[in-house]
This record gives C-alpha cells, structure tokens and sequence, in this order.
C-alpha cells in the first residue's frame, strides 16, 4: 500500500448494513446558489419535514463548516475548490452511514460541482438549484455582505466580483422569490421520497 496507509473499509460493517438499521437509504441532496438564495432555510424545513417522518438527516452548511473544519480557507479559487472537497469527503461518510445528507453551499462552478459529485458518485447525488435572482439576494441581504461587496470591502464575492455559473442539469430548480418557502420544502423531500427505498 501506498504512504504505509492501510484501510480497514474490508472489516468495517457496510453501508446497507446501516441502512437496514435505520430503515432508509442513504443520499446527498446538493444545494447551490448565491449568498442568500435561501439554500439554508430550504435545507433546515425539510430537515424538519423528514425528521417527523422518522428519517435521519444531516445538514452541512457553509457558515458552520467555515467556522470550524474550513476555519483556515477563504474565497480564492484554490481554498473553494478545497472547501467544496472536504466537504464531499466528509458528505461521503454520512451518506455511506445511511444518511439523509443536505448540503447547502455556493458552490458557485460547474468543477466544484462535479468534483462533489465524483467524490460521492452519480447514484446519489441530487443537485438542487436555488436560482433565486441575484437582485433579490442583495435585496435581503440578510448578512450586509453584498453592501460590504459594492462598497469594494470583500474581494471575490460571488455574484458581485467573482462569478456563478447556472448549473446545467439540476435535480431542481427553486426560485424563492416566486416559490412559498413550504413549496420549495414540499419539492425537496418529494425529490427524496420518489426513491421508495428512502
Ligand atoms: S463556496 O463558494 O466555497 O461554496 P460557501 O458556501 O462555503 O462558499 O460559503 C459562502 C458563505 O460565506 C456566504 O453565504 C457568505 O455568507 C460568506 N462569504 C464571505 N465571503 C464570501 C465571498 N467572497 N463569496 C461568497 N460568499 C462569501
């Protein structure tokens, strides 16, 4: 074995292992959009929605994962690349132990997000796209950061000074200007649900 590293993934007990325990099945559901698209706010209403129906999620969201495991990157193209890559390996573990996995980050490019779904694998990985206008975004600006952004004090923010390219083929598509936030919600967990192993 390469760098003396020798995993035990042979001894440990499998993945549908753990799905027979919980009795759903694991699965990522990938949230990308600008700052304040509503991804997070989506993410914790379906949490909720799947955890009164008896399924297990997990969120990881970019604030909580920037303030700890991330604490070291920033927003140049390198640290977001390695941001997006952690996370996936980290999405992996929970989606591999049967979890429902909602991750609620920018991910503002089409390589962050194929390297998120190379890491977790095509089967289950769902995109959804909150395409929320970006005038809307800056309309709430719910953490002052597209003001602080126009006023030149935050380099490289997506959708002022650095870019976002619309996802291709998403899962789905949410518009949270137009669309009721129990609509979004409903949608999610639709999309989760439609694999009757779930
Ligand atoms: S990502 O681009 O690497 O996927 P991530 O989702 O982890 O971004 O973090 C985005 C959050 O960080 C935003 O919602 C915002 O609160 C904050 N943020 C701070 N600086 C920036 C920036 N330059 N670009 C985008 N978001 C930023």
């Amino acid at each position: 074995m390469d760098n003396n590293i020798y995993p035990i993934y042979d001894k440990m007990l499998s993945r549908s292992d753990k799905e027979q325990l919980l009795g759903q099945r694991g699965v990522m559901i990938w949230f990308t959009g600008l700052s304040g698209s509503g991804k997070s706010t989506i993410a914790l209403g379906v949490e909720r929605e799947l955890h009164s129906r008896g399924i297990l999620c997990r969120i990881l969201d970019g604030d909580n994962i920037r303030s700890g495991i991330n604490r070291n990157l920033g927003f140049s193209a390198g640290d977001r690349h390695e941001n997006i890559r952690r996370i996936a390996e980290i999405g992996k573990l929970f989606v591999d132990t049967g979890i429902v996995t909602l991750a609620a980050f920018v991910s503002p490019t089409e390589e962050y997000r194929a390297l998120a779904r190379d890491i977790i694998g095509e089967e289950d990985f769902k995109e959804v796209y909150v395409s929320t206008p970006l005038e809307e975004c800056e309309r709430r600006d719910v953490k002052g950061l597209y003001a602080r952004a126009r006023r030149g004090e935050i380099n490289d923010f997506t959708g002022i000074s650095a870019p976002f390219e619309v996802p291709s083929s998403p899962a789905l598509s949410l518009d949270t200007s137009v669309l009721p936030l129990e609509e979004s919600v409903r949608r999610v967990v639709q999309l989760i649900t439609a694999d009757s192993k779930t």
